[in-house]
């Protein structure tokens, strides 16, 4: 029988699912709705001083949309409207009435020593499991010197990370921004600061679209926009990037996330290098409840896959992935035509003539395939709309 129990720096975990610190953790009442449902822990939505002043704008959002379904989100949101007072006294309410799960602090301050390790000793006095400091926002914040400035300097990021270090009673995870050229060089940084592990990654900064009647941008406050942070299935492929990069670099636990919809996301975080992983637009979309099929669906694949838990099936695919230059260049696919599937609609020859390569062709009511001409590239059997191609040695 397989087990989602997981541990990380001596926090026990029940599952390894997290709510990302965003508007489903932006409420007391709203954590405890998500851990009666099922929710391993929680990363409370950013909690800064008091004095930091939140200023929303409206709209603060705009999506991009697949056959009408939402498949990201760009955002201009800021950090927690609650004060510190109210978090802690939230954290003790949650703690006692569900003392399994966890609850992690993330926390922003202005880049000032007694800013940062006086919201770190407050917070210390609370049972919150651990800290996670976000370097990482990348709107609104960095105009103020903070958020995704400070993680897009390993300088800044090493002073904030040992003030926090020399005072935090609990681990100490840093949020990083994927929005720089190479994430492991913070993250290495953080490390050499004493950081306990990595949270990646927040939004990616994006500029979603602009409506060309109007020439307005799609995100519009009153006849202007600014750059926000991209989130949902849209960012998977640069979060798990991120995550599978640092974990080459780093043994330092790795809360992952970014894009991660449904249990077979969550599975592929866990197996690049992630210990547990944490989400938030996919719960603002579906809700809540969509704890149930995460949990379900991990634990049948652990089973499936004779897996006991998931530290089974945490970092599996790391060693597979190298440099380009390491790829065996010696190793060549083709095509492979199912004539009982294939409509001939044409789709793989057009791609492979317009790719470059000619390999394809339409011939007696059937596509023809020259080797010769093959470079192997598998671009065919990605448009094929019926599956017929399949590529093979
Ligand atoms: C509306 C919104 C608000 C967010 N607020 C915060 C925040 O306060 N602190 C933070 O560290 N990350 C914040 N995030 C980033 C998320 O925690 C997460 O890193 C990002 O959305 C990627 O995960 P996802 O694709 O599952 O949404 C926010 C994201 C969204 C969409």
């Amino acid at each position: 029988m397989a087990s989602l129990k997981t541990s990380v720096h001596g926090i026990d975990f029940e599952n390894p699912f997290l709510l990302a610190s965003a508007p489903p953790t932006a409420l007391v009442e709203s954590i405890d709705k998500a851990f009666s449902l099922g929710w391993g822990g929680a990363v409370i939505k950013t909690i800064t001083p008091d004095d930091l002043e939140m200023f929303e704008a409206s709209p603060r959002y705009t999506t991009i949309k697949e056959k009408n379904k939402v498949i990201g989100f760009q955002n201009i949101e800021l950090l927690s409207h609650e004060t510190v007072k109210y978090w802690c006294d939230g954290i003790r309410f949650l703690k006692e009435k569900h003392p399994t799960k966890v609850i992690i602090a993330s926390i922003m301050a202005p880049v000032e020593r007694e800013e940062w390790q006086s919201l770190v000793k407050i917070l210390n006095d609370t049972p919150i499991d651990a800290f996670e400091l976000n370097f990482s926002c990348p709107h609104g914040m960095p105009e103020r010197n903070i958020g995704m400035a400070i993680g897009t300097s390993a300088e800044i990021s090493i002073l904030i990370t040992s003030w926090v270090k020399s005072v935090a009673k609990k681990p100490v995870f840093v949020k990083l921004t994927p929005n720089v050229t190479d994430i492991t060089w913070i993250a290495n940084a953080v490390e050499r600061a004493g950081a306990d592990g990595f949270a990646a990654i927040n939004t990616v900064q994006g500029f979603m679209g602009i409506n060309l009647d109007t020439l307005e941008p799609n995100l519009c406050i009153d006849g202007h926009t600014t750059f926000g942070g991209c989130s949902g299935e849209i960012v998977k492929p640069i979060g798990l990037r991120c995550v599978a990069q640092i974990r080459q670099k780093s043994t330092l636990p790795i809360l992952g996330m970014g894009g991660i919809s449904n249990w077979q996301d969550a599975a592929q975080y866990i197996a690049a290098g992630s210990d547990v992983v944490q989400i938030c637009t996919e719960v603002m979309i579906n809700g809540y409840v969509i704890i149930n099929k995460l949990k379900s669906g991990l634990l049948n694949y652990l089973e499936e896959k004779g897996m006991s838990n998931i530290s089974e099936l945490k970092n599996a695919a790391v060693s597979k992935i190298t440099s380009h230059n390491d790829l065996n260049k010696n190793y060549h696919i083709y095509p492979q035509v199912d004539k009982n599937k294939c409509i001939q609609c044409g789709k793989c020859v057009t791609i492979c003539s317009e790719s470059e390569h000619s390999a394809l062709s339409k011939a007696d009511n059937q596509i023809e395939v020259n080797r010769n001409n093959c470079v192997g590239c598998s671009l065919c059997s990605h448009v094929c709309t019926q599956n017929a191609i399949t590529m093979q040695t």
